[in-house]
């Protein structure tokens, strides 16, 4: 999996830089609207730009059990049909984690000139306060992200877990190639079959000291899902493409056929050069985690760590 698209197509997403969008549609439902009302509206404000008007009835008591979870699915028609889930997610989480984290970072700041929404410094208090929320033409341009426009990133460490190595063994190293530029050299032994229950998922987390329990969990994620699933999306329309040139893994046009063939795959100083990503990255260290398991199958996992940094001019 790229690390390189991970990151940059969610970026690009909130960013909204290269791209004009349009908003076509939003429906809203609630179970019990005497308890929690929505009411949302998407103005026109100038070409390209839009604005949110947000009526939020909230008339409930939110508990530790109070999740939240959101997913992104595209379409190239628009056909209701052709819709697939996306790498870019909210994993399912409590409502109090995610008011210290993604909230926290970029939703209190972001809507804060034009809402009401709850703001707060160092941890939330629970609960989320009864009354009406409410954000006026809320321009989503992606200010207020806690940002740096250029940088330099640097793999800090990588570490693999297999829980049979006689049936999946893991070699992963990086190697500085230029100043800022690194190369990947991977060599998996790939020898046990894979079902419709085999399951990947990965995860970002983020920390500005580097300390192990400052990491937080971002709204980046591969949320779990089957391999197969994962082979006929992301990784046919990212992996596969940028790590062709680099590596032997499979190729394939249409969907793919499983299983995954038992082989040695590897990848020679696979280049993670930083093209595409966005300019605009919150400077931190970053640890990407991904896991893979199924049921009699053997479990294994990766932690990568990246520190971004201001780029020196
Ligand atoms: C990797 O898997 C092992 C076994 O399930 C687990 O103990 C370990 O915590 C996992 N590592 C991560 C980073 O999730």
């Amino acid at each position: 999996m790229s690390v390189r698209c991970f990151i940059a197509e969610l970026c690009l997403a909130l960013l909204l830089r290269k791209w004009d969008y349009e908003p076509i549609s939003i429906e809203t439902y609630s179970s019990d609207e005497s308890l929690i009302k929505l009411d949302i509206k998407i103005e026109r404000i100038n070409r390209g730009v839009f604005g949110v008007t947000v009526k939020v009835d909230w008339n409930y008591d939110t508990t530790d059990e109070t999740m939240v979870e959101a997913n992104v699915l595209r379409s190239s028609t628009g056909d209701v049909s052709d819709y697939k889930l996306l790498p870019w997610a909210i994993p399912q989480q409590s409502l109090y984690e995610h008011m210290n984290t993604y909230y926290k970072d970029v939703s209190m700041k972001n809507f804060k000139h034009c809402s009401n929404i709850p703001q707060f410094e160092g941890k939330f208090q629970p609960p989320l306060p009864k009354q009406t929320y409410f954000g006026n033409k809320c321009v989503i341009d992606g200010d207020g992200l806690p940002e740096i426009r250029k940088w330099d990133y640097e793999p800090i460490s990588i570490e693999t877990y297999s829980s049979d190595e006689s049936l999946i063994k893991l070699d992963i190293k990086i190697e500085r190639i230029n100043r800022g530029v690194f190369g990947v050299t991977v060599k998996v032994d790939w020898n046990y079959d894979t079902t419709d229950e085999t399951m990947v998922e990965a995860n970002v987390l983020r920390s500005s000291t580097g300390d192990v329990s400052d990491y937080k969990l971002l709204p980046w994620a591969i949320p779990q899902q089957s391999l197969y699933e994962h082979m006929n999306t992301y990784y046919k329309d990212v992996s596969m493409k940028n790590f062709k040139h680099c590596s032997n893994i499979p190729q394939f046009e249409g969907k793919f056929q499983p299983p995954l063939p038992k082989q040695t795959y590897f990848g020679n100083k696979c280049v993670i050069d930083g093209d595409g990503l966005p300019e605009i990255v919150p400077a931190g260290f970053y640890m990407i985690i991904m896991k893979c398991y199924g049921p009699g199958q053997p479990t294994w996992n990766t932690t990568s760590v990246f520190k971004i940094t201001p780029k020196l001019m």
